[in-house]
């Protein structure tokens, strides 16, 4: 701010208190000069208007009132004094502290709540993830953070869509242990279903579709399905198990539960096998602090545990 502007302000707001001040003693003294000619209460001067037949008293202000004026006035001296307010005048500073700033003030409220926060978080790091799910404020921090970061790829309610997986049941392509979830969160993965369609061929492929309705309860080509068998063990059961019961260290799901990824039809299934499926669930290390990734993982397991907190 220059000098002649800042001068301008510190000129103007000490003559508006003044002239406040002069108003109210000026007003003050004639009241006073009025009641020493008449000793008389009862009778008092009025102003000379009538409206309607209705007269104004000239009375003083009460003696309260002017006080309070009088305050506000010494308050207002005290608060130019000790904060920015005077033109380019910052105020006073007290020892170490320097005069007061409103960004000064945000910016020490935003360390203390950081340092509150990060208390917070590492208190909540030091937990085992089972315990941490039964803690009803850490899971409200825990949804929070999963709404963030989360929600956007597995839904608000972590129920999934096609592709990326529901983490509210208890089926997991990787594992629903504490150290599992973790190590998704953190390190990500990537799944790898290679595609067949070259491989296989059409005709091996519809066989083996079958093979797998068949496997999942669902209904199925019995012929086919018996065709489809071998090859199962021949090019599946590496992965997704003889049993077909996947492979959590691979994230090979379970193919005899009816739940599906990337959909159960057998046109949806014809279409996995053709093609492929590589679901990635991207690394969070570099993108969430470990007490915050530790929270998430809490969260997660609790979905699945109807007996944590929600
Ligand atoms: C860009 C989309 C995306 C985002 C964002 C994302 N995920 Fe995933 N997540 C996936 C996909 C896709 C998979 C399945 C990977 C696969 O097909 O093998 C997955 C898998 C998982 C799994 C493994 C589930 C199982 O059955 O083993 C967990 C746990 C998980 N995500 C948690 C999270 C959490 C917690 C966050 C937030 C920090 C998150 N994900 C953010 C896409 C995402
Ligand atoms: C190299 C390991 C590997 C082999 C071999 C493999 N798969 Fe997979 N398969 C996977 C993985 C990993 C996924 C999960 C893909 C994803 O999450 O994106 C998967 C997914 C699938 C799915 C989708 C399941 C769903 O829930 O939507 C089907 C169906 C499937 N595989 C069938 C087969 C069949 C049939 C064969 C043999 C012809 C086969 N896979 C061979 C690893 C394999």
């Amino acid at each position: 701010m220059s000098n002649v502007w800042s001068l301008w302000i510190v000129v103007l707001t000490i003559t508006n208190i003044v002239l406040l001040l002069w108003v109210l003693l000026a007003n003050r003294k004639q009241a006073v000069v009025e009641d020493d000619q008449h000793d008389s209460h009862d009778e008092v001067k009025t102003t000379g208007h009538v409206y309607d037949g209705i007269e104004e008293y000239n009375n003083p202000l009460p003696r309260w009132w002017f006080y309070m004026f009088i305050g506000t006035i010494i308050y207002a001296a005290g608060y130019l004094i000790v904060y920015p307010g005077m033109g380019a005048y910052q105020g006073l500073s007290f020892g170490k502290n320097k005069a007061w700033t409103s960004a000064s003030q945000l910016q020490a409220e935003q360390v203390q709540a950081q340092v509150q926060y990060e208390t917070t978080f590492g208190e909540f790091a030091k937990t085992p993830i089972p315990e941490l799910a039964n803690n009803v404020d850490a899971m409200k921090m825990g949804s929070r953070l999963f709404l963030n970061n989360c929600a956007v790829c597995h839904g608000a309610d972590a129920s999934g869509n096609p592709g990326y997986p529901n983490l509210t049941d208890k089926d997991w392509l990787y594992g629903g242990s504490p150290e599992r979830i973790k190590e998704t969160i953190t390190l990500g993965r990537k799944a790898m279903m290679p595609a067949w369609g070259a491989a296989l061929g059409e005709t091996n492929i519809a066989n083996v579709v079958e093979f797998v309705l068949k496997r999942a309860g669902r209904e199925h080509d019995k012929t086919k399905a018996l065709l489809g068998e071998p090859v199962f063990a021949k090019n599946c059961a590496v992965c997704h198990g003889a049993d077909g019961k996947g492979n959590q260290q691979v994230g090979a799901p379970n193919l005899t539960d009816d739940v599906w990824l990337y959909g159960g039809e057998p046109q949806e299934l014809r279409q996995t096998l053709r093609n492929g499926r590589n679901g990635v669930m991207p690394a969070h290390e570099q993108m969430l602090k470990p007490e915050r990734i530790h929270l998430l993982a809490a969260y997660v397991y609790s979905l699945s545990h109807e007996d944590a907190a929600q």
